[in-house]
């Protein structure tokens, strides 16, 4: 819920901007740290989530390290003070730069996803007269029930390394002196809600796991990935995703062996909920059969809707008048350019100030500049 002392503010500030809940921010945090100890379980915040300077810097600060998936996030994580040696790497298209970067960075692991790129990181590594970690990111062919945009571990997606490659993987590794293989990863997904993909995950794991070990291949780490939901609909009701029962889910299916590490790459779930995107209505336009709300921000600012058909809840700050349906649009050249078809919204006028909800996650920094727009900037509620 945004604080009516914020909204006073908002009337001083250009709209559109991202306006960021720092104490829930912290509070998610907190749930999700205190649970991480409690299980002796390693957790990497996934930058591409959220990139903004004050943001890295309180989840560093809670001891967390950062999953990267390109140079410059590797480069933003460590200005933003995470430690080299908690940073993991993953990406189908790693560059050989990047690769030089996160060899010099010293960063903990590379999350392979290809034979060949695995080849070229030996290749590298060799020619700096270092030795780099990986892990494999094995793609376990599990349907993760999300948009079809957000599904990285079915068979058919680009991700990982399928189970039938192992042996060729295992044999390319076996010569290599400037790779070592220290475990395994996944990420089969984002905003999954059904609880139940993630024991077959864990069983998955399990299965695949037991492959190296039975061919005497130690397994030091187990990375499950990111992929926690959150509730879009219910924002106010469920400001916190359900950590307890997620990580009771994970202990109660994954066999870890003795000395294994657990590490998780949670990206939405701890900053989802924290942004609001603030924009100002331009007008209200009647139709015949319906009424347009259109808006100063636009799918540049939030590809979400756009994108995946995603659903934000939406809300007007300031009128108290009685609920109307509405489409709510952006001003961009683009029919797909609508947050919410037959939203219900207080009656709303121009100049209302307008909140799309649960906008922290892939968000701001989805961010473009079509039609030469300008980005939208960053406001935190603990500088008001
Ligand atoms: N680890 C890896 C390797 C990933 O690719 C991702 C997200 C994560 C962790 C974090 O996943 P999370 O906990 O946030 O679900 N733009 C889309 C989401 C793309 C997710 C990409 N990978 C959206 O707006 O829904």
């Amino acid at each position: 819920m945004i604080s009516k002392v914020a909204i006073k503010r908002f009337a001083e500030i250009p709209t559109p901007f991202y306006y960021y809940d720092i104490g829930l921010l912290k509070d998610t945090l907190s749930l999700y740290t205190s649970l991480i100890a409690k299980y002796k379980y390693n957790a990497h915040y996934a930058i591409k989530a959220n990139a903004e300077p004050k943001i890295l810097q309180i989840i560093q600060k809670s001891g967390l390290g950062a999953d990267c998936v390109s140079g410059n996030e590797i480069k933003v994580a460590l200005k933003n003070g995470f430690d080299s040696n908690k940073i993991v790497y993953a990406g189908v298209g790693k560059s050989d730069r990047e690769i030089k970067i996160a060899l010099k960075s010293k960063i903990f692991c590379f999350n392979c996803e290809s034979i060949p790129e695995i080849k070229i990181i030996n290749d590298i590594a060799s020619s700096f007269g270092v030795v780099a970690n990986i892990s494999l990111r094995v793609n376990p062919n599990i349907d993760a029930h999300t948009h079809k945009y957000i599904s990285t571990g079915r068979e058919e997606d680009k991700f990982g390394i399928s189970p039938w490659e192992f042996s060729d993987v295992v044999n390319l590794i076996e010569p290599l002196d400037n790779i070592k293989l220290i475990g395994l990863h996944f990420h089969i997904g984002s905003q999954i809600t059904d609880m139940n993909v993630f024991s077959l995950l864990c069983k998955s794991v399990e299965q695949l796991q037991c492959w190296f070990i039975e061919r005497g291949i130690e397994i030091k780490n187990l990375n499950l990935g990111g992929g926690l939901g959150i509730d879009y609909q219910n924002p106010q009701e469920n400001p916190i995703p359900n950590f307890k029962e997620y990580f009771a889910i994970i202990k109660k299916n994954l066999i870890v062996r003795p000395g294994q590490k657990i590490h998780f790459e949670p990206g939405r779930a701890l900053v989802g909920q924290c942004g609001h995107l603030i924009s100002k209505v331009l007008y209200v336009k009647n139709g015949k059969n319906k009424n347009f709300v259109i808006l100063d921000a636009g799918m540049n600012n939030l590809i979400r809707p756009a994108l995946y058909q995603a659903h934000h809840d939406i809300e007007n700050l300031v009128s108290k008048g009685k609920t109307e349906k509405y489409d709510i649009v952006g001003p961009v050249c683009e029919s797909s350019d609508v947050f919410c078809k037959e939203a219900s919204l207080a009656h709303t006028n121009r100049g209302d100030l307008i909140a799309i909800h649960s906008a922290g996650a892939y968000g701001q920094v989805m961010g473009m500049r079509y039609n030469l727009r300008d980005l939208a900037k960053a406001y935190y509620s603990d500088d008001f």
